[in-house]
């Protein structure tokens, strides 16, 4: 099935609570409260032109066109009454100096659309993950090369798992979005920290082995073959390789 940014909200929970990190104009807020209609959602994000080198094809870059104070004003007054009603939380400012407003583990979903660069989405990722309970999903907007961002996004994101091979699985990667799912507890804890050597294997696959038939002690024995692990695996399974790994 192909995902699209609306599809990717059918993953995050119903009634959460989560937060978008890089808001911009609130266009994806906004469906987002549509879709999930979350009971919290808080949105950080400094709308700030920021006179960085870096970020001079960005859309808040200091020479763009879209004046990001105006953008915050109008933002906060469109959702006044969601603020009020405490469903929407403004935490203005960079990813790194907000995500302490919020609880660990208490986010159903995180939806990562900031900065772009390396650097900072590595942070970005970092902090998602420590706000989501197990089970939480961390989408990521703009997995792709080939645009400013360079590989910043996808760099970031592949490194992410990598980190965590336990505790994190990518639920969904399409249409330039990926979605990760933070693992419960239980499978977590589920896993071994040494993974079976080769004696292991051996015993496990001797338990497997059918138990040879008895043999009458006058009978003449066929000609006796060494026989390692993987033929005597694939006599099990009916395969004809011999090759010993
Ligand atoms: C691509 S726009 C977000 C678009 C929005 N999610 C949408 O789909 O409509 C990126 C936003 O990230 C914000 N941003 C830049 N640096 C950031 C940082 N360090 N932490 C959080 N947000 C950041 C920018 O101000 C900008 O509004």
């Amino acid at each position: 099935m192909k995902r699209t940014r609306a599809s990717v909200l059918e993953l995050f929970k119903e009634r959460g609570r989560g937060a978008e990190i890089g808001v911009f104009a609130g266009n994806f807020t906004k469906r987002i409260l549509r879709q999930v209609n979350p009971t919290k959602l808080y949105l950080i994000d400094p709308w700030v032109n920021f006179d960085d080198p870096g970020l001079e094809k960005s859309w808040y870059g200091k020479e763009s066109k879209y004046d990001m104070e105006l953008m915050y004003q109008d933002l906060t007054e469109q959702f006044s009454r969601r603020v009020a009603n405490g469903q929407v939380e403004f935490l203005r400012g960079k990813t790194v100096d907000m995500m302490h407003h919020i609880e660990d583990q208490s986010l159903d979903f995180v939806y990562v659309d900031g900065d772009h660069r390396y650097d900072a989405v590595k942070i970005d990722i970092e902090m998602a993950y420590q706000k989501v309970k197990p089970g939480g999903h961390i989408a990521v907007d703009d997995h792709v090369l080939g645009y400013w961002w360079e590989d910043g996004v996808v760099r970031a994101v592949n490194e992410f798992v990598g980190r965590y091979p336990r505790d994190i699985s990518i639920v969904a990667c399409d249409e330039n979005q990926v979605v990760l799912q933070r693992h419960t507890t239980d499978i977590a804890n589920g896993l071994t920290d040494d993974a079976p050597d080769f004696e292991d294997i051996e015993t496990v696959a001797e338990a497997l082995m059918p138990q040879e038939p008895q043999i009458a002690a006058n009978t003449a024995l066929p000609e006796e073959k060494p026989q390692g692990l993987v033929s005597r695996m694939s006599s099990l399974f009916g395969r004809s390789s011999t090759a010993e790994v």
